[in-house]
């Protein structure tokens, strides 16, 4: 496999008033250049901590007691993420542009007191030797490709003026501009009503596409994993418990766990209505989905639980 990322062993350790806890014990994956990885576990089972491994952003209490990753970029040497120093150069590389994260709340991204077209090319400027003028032009590109529009007048907006929809297509806008070989997703729907998420979801698997960078998606929602990745990591509790293809996973689950999480999602997929971007890669899976499917405003159609 021409794998982006190779995680071996990875074990880390936050130290609290009642003592040491394990957050991840010989977690171990691949993910494949140029494809979605989806993690999935419920919460606390280790998905951010094992995402803060790979941007080397665990801070005290916690540490990482053993493990490596591997990370081999195409547009740089490839190096191990684990063992950099401090100061290490290649550590400046990864914060700034080889691997981009978006989270849950797209506020922790965005400064309340810049404009979003103001920030977006700051991140162009902090990390690319371009004009001013350039890196306004790069952004506005980078705006419309994330599906917004009335461009020029909303680049001179502020967060505060955008909806939480539009805040995370700015964040992701943000994130895509120094071009990543890896985004890192976290949650980055959960926030989001459900209309907006699917809108969100699908603007990642496209530019995943388009850009053909590599993702790795964070969720705990197996419907979300469905729509969304190539590979599947299933943890529980700091461990890798399942690896596969989103096909192998959600078909045909090697551990009782997934089994579980499969069945917390009644279905994937209404009995004789399959779901376009569920039946394309299940297609004789015996899945249902407990929601009605919708139509979005480019025309797709999408799994969704009732408004609410
Ligand atoms: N700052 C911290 N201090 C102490 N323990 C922590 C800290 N951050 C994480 N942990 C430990 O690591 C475990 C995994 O946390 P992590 O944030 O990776 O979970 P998660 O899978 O991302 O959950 P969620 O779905 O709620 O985001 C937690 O259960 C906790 O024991
Ligand atoms: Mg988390």
């Amino acid at each position: 496999m021409d794998a982006v990322l190779s995680i071996r062993d990875l074990a880390v350790e936050f130290k609290t008033d009642t003592g040491v806890t394990r957050a991840l014990v010989d977690v171990g994956f691949e993910v494949p250049r140029g494809q979605v990885t989806a993690i999935v576990g419920e919460s606390g089972s280790g998905k951010s901590v094992t995402a803060n491994c790979i941007m080397r952003l665990i801070q005290p209490p916690g540490r990482i007691v053993g493990g490596t990753i591997d990370f081999v970029p195409q547009g740089a040497p490839p190096f191990e993420i684990v063992s950099l120093a401090k100061r290490d150069p290649r550590l400046l590389e990864l914060h700034g542009g080889l691997i981009s994260m978006v989270f849950q709340e797209p506020m922790t991204a965005l400064s309340p007191v810049y404009t979003v077209g103001n920030q977006v090319a700051e991140a162009i400027l902090c990390h690319r030797d371009v004009s001013r003028r350039q890196a306004w032009r790069e952004s506005a590109e980078m705006f419309e490709r994330v599906g917004l529009d009335d461009i020029e007048r909303r680049m001179h907006m502020y967060p505060f003026e955008f909806s939480g929809g539009m805040r995370q297509r700015v964040v992701i806008a943000m994130a895509l501009v120094c071009h990543p070989e890896v985004l890192i997703c976290d949650e980055p729907t959960t926030a989001l009503d459900v209309t907006i998420q699917a809108e969100i979801l699908t603007l990642i698997k496209d530019l995943q596409r388009e850009l053909g960078n590599s993702v790795i998606f964070i969720t705990h929602d197996l419907g979300v994993v469905a729509q969304i990745a190539d590979q599947v990591v299933v943890m529980y509790q700091g461990r890798v418990l399942e690896i596969g293809t989103v096909r192998q996973v959600l078909k045909d689950p090697a551990h009782p766990y997934t089994r579980g999480l499969l069945a917390a999602i009644p279905g994937l997929a209404p009995k004789g209505q399959p779901l376009a971007t569920i039946a394309s890669v299940v297609r004789d899976a015996d899945i249902e989905t407990p929601h009605p499917l919708r139509r979005l405003a480019d025309g797709r159609r999408v799994s969704l639980p009732a408004d609410g």
